[in-house]
């Protein structure tokens, strides 16, 4: 999950990397009665800045610097309701302005090739980091960090030497570094980046921007991520899905996809695609993997989240019986069925095989529900599917 630059400012603030004070609002009004509030720490010049989940903000025009507190109500509704990148700006932060001397770049991610983390730094921050790690890759530092060590002094030093800061500056930035490494630790990140990280006029060193990526495998030991999922941009269909701990994503097609196992359903979409090439072009409309315990709430919960997506036309329900056999997973869907009642209305084509398969195929046949058709093979259920969609 990345965080908008508001929130990663208040983790940054919570860890002790130091930052700017910053206020959100939503309305012209809201952002002028923030910069009065605000502004009077910066002898009245702000900072408005778009919140989107994406970068180069200040040169799509999504960050001002306003001198006034009515300068940042104008350009506050200059920037609400503005497109970035595709992302439209519904909120923007009112932050204090920072004398900037120098602005440099530092990052910490997940090096899943080389199985560590690496740390990045630049003594020439606030440009486009992928241009200049392409142009001149040489003013770009780049230090492996042993995750069972992190960013101690040690390391923070050998970071602010690689990327060729002098002593004094260097000895300012450490310290915030290694702040900057509880950010990531402590919050289970994947990526933390600060780009610019400046020095002021007064030889402070602020994080100015923010970018954080929280990994979503640790939610269970960060209750307070929670607060930080942005709500309103999810996907009704994934919230519903999410709410019934199911593997569910959203894609665009009309043959909705049960499945079990991760496999089994991404060849499943590739399958039904191909097959809907001969049916006006009919595409997945969802990934679904249900696992390996495929009973009947599992099952209805799963055909109620699909058969609720207005673009599905048709069910595939493929599953391959392993420790579930499939005479359990023919029993989920009838009672699934049952649960669902009048609520189940799209045409389901079921394909079983594998464990018990007989006995699966059995208790569908008696169950001969007018929606559902029992295809045995994949390529023979998905083509059947992707016709009954087409339809
Ligand atoms: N609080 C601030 N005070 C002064 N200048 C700022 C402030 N925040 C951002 N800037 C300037 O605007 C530039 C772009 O802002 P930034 O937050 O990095 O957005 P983005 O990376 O999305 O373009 C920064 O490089 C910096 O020069
Ligand atoms: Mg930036």
């Amino acid at each position: 999950m990345d965080l908008f630059e508001y929130q990663a400012r208040d983790v940054f603030e919570a860890h002790g990397v130091p930052v700017l004070a910053g206020k959100t609002a939503t309305t012209p009004a809201d952002a002028k009665a923030a910069a009065e509030e605000i502004g009077a720490k910066s002898g009245g010049v702000t900072v408005v800045k778009a919140q989107v989940k994406t970068g180069g903000r200040g040169k799509a025009g999504g960050v001002k610097v306003a001198k006034t507190a009515d300068e940042a109500e104008t350009y506050a509704g200059e920037i609400l309701g503005m497109d970035i990148k595709g992302h439209t700006v519904g909120t923007v932060m009112i932050a204090q302005g920072a004398k900037i001397a120098e602005e440099y770049y530092f990052s910490i991610l997940l090096d899943r090739a080389e199985r560590r983390y690496l740390a990045m730094c630049s003594k020439e921050g606030g440009v486009d980091i992928e241009t200049l790690a392409v142009e001149r890759p040489e003013a770009l530092a780049r230090v492996a960090v042993d995750p069972n060590v992190g960013v101690d002094e040690a390391k923070a030093k050998e970071i602010v030497e690689t990327a060729g800061f002098d002593a004094e500056t260097g000895a300012k930035i450490v310290p915030v570094l290694s702040k900057l490494w509880d950010v990531y630790a402590g919050e289970d990140a994947t990526l933390v980046e600060v780009n610019p990280l400046v020095k002021t006029e007064d030889g402070e060193i602020i994080a100015l921007d923010g970018k954080v990526t929280l990994d979503e495998n640790a939610d269970f030991r960060q209750p307070a991520h929670e607060a930080l999922e942005d709500k309103a941009a999810a996907d009704p269909l994934e919230a519903k899905a999410k709410a019934k701990n199911l593997n569910y994503v959203k894609l665009d097609g009309q043959v909705g996809i049960i499945g079990n196992g991760a496999g089994l359903v991404m060849s499943t979409l590739d399958v039904v695609a191909y097959a809907g090439e001969e049916h006006g072009g009919v595409k997945p409309a969802n990934f679904l993997d249900i696992g390996g315990g495929a009973n009947a709430q599992v099952m209805a919960d799963g055909l109620d989240v699909i058969l609720n997506d207005e673009q599905v036309k048709a069910v595939f329900v493929n599953v391959f019986g392993g420790i579930t056999a499939c005479d359990e997973v023919a029993n989920g869907i009838k009672g699934a069925l049952e649960i669902l009642g009048d609520n189940a209305t799209k045409p389901l084509v079921v394909r079983l095989d594998g464990n018990n398969v007989e006995q699966g195929r059995a208790i569908l046949n008696e169950l001969n529900h007018p929606l559902v058709t029992q295809v045995d093979t994949m390529d023979g259920a998905a083509a059947k599917a992707a016709e009954l969609a087409s339809k």
